[in-house]
C-alpha cells in the first residue's frame, strides 16, 4: 500500500501567512510523491528526481522566508536561518548517500517529520505570532494618530 505513509497536511500546520503556507503544502506534495513510487528499473532516478526537486524547492521555500522576516524586522533571523541551514545540510546528505527505495522512504519521513512538521509548529509559527503582534502594534499607533 504505498499511499499509507504519505505525510498529511493537518489545519494546524498553517501559521496564517499565505505565500507560507502554499509553499509548506508544495513540499508536502513533493515529499509525498516518494510514496507513490513501485520498485521498477529507473527506480534510483526516480527517487534522485523527487529529492532533487524537493532539496531545490527548500532552498527556495528558506530564501522567501527569511526575505519575510527580514521585512518585518523578526528577532529571530539569525537562530531561524541557521536551523535552515542544517535542514538544508542533512537533505544533501541524504541525497548524496544512494541507498535503497524503502531506506530512502524512512529517512525522508524523518526529515519531512522534521521540516514540514515540527519546523513548522515550532519555528515557522513563532514568526506569525511575531508578525500578527507587529500589526496590532500598528493599529494602536495609528489610533493615537486620530
Ligand atoms: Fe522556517
Amino acid at each position: 500500500m504505498p499511499h499509507q505513509k504519505k505525510v498529511h497536511w493537518e489545519d494546524n500546520y498553517s501559521i496564517g501567512i499565505d505565500f507560507i503556507d502554499t509553499q509548506h503544502q508544495k513540499l508536502f506534495e513533493i515529499v509525498n510523491k516518494l510514496y507513490d513510487l513501485e520498485e521498477s528499473p529507473n527506480i534510483k532516478e526516480e527517487i534522485r528526481e523527487i529529492l532533487y526537486a524537493f532539496k531545490d524547492y527548500t532552498i527556495v521555500h528558506f530564501r522567501d522566508e527569511e526575505e519575510y522576516m527580514k521585512s518585518i524586522g523578526y528577532p529571530g533571523l539569525q537562530k531561524h536561518h541557521e536551523i535552515h541551514e542544517q535542514i538544508i545540510e542533512s537533505l544533501a546528505t541524504i541525497i548524496q548517500k544512494p541507498a535503497k527505495l524503502s531506506i530512502i522512504k524512512t529517512k525522508m519521513r524523518v526529515v519531512a517529520k522534521r521540516i514540514l512538521i515540527d519546523h513548522i509548529i515550532n519555528e515557522d509559527q513563532k514568526i506569525a505570532v511575531y508578525a500578527r503582534e507587529q500589526d496590532t502594534q500598528e493599529e494602536i499607533f495609528s489610533l493615537d494618530e486620530l
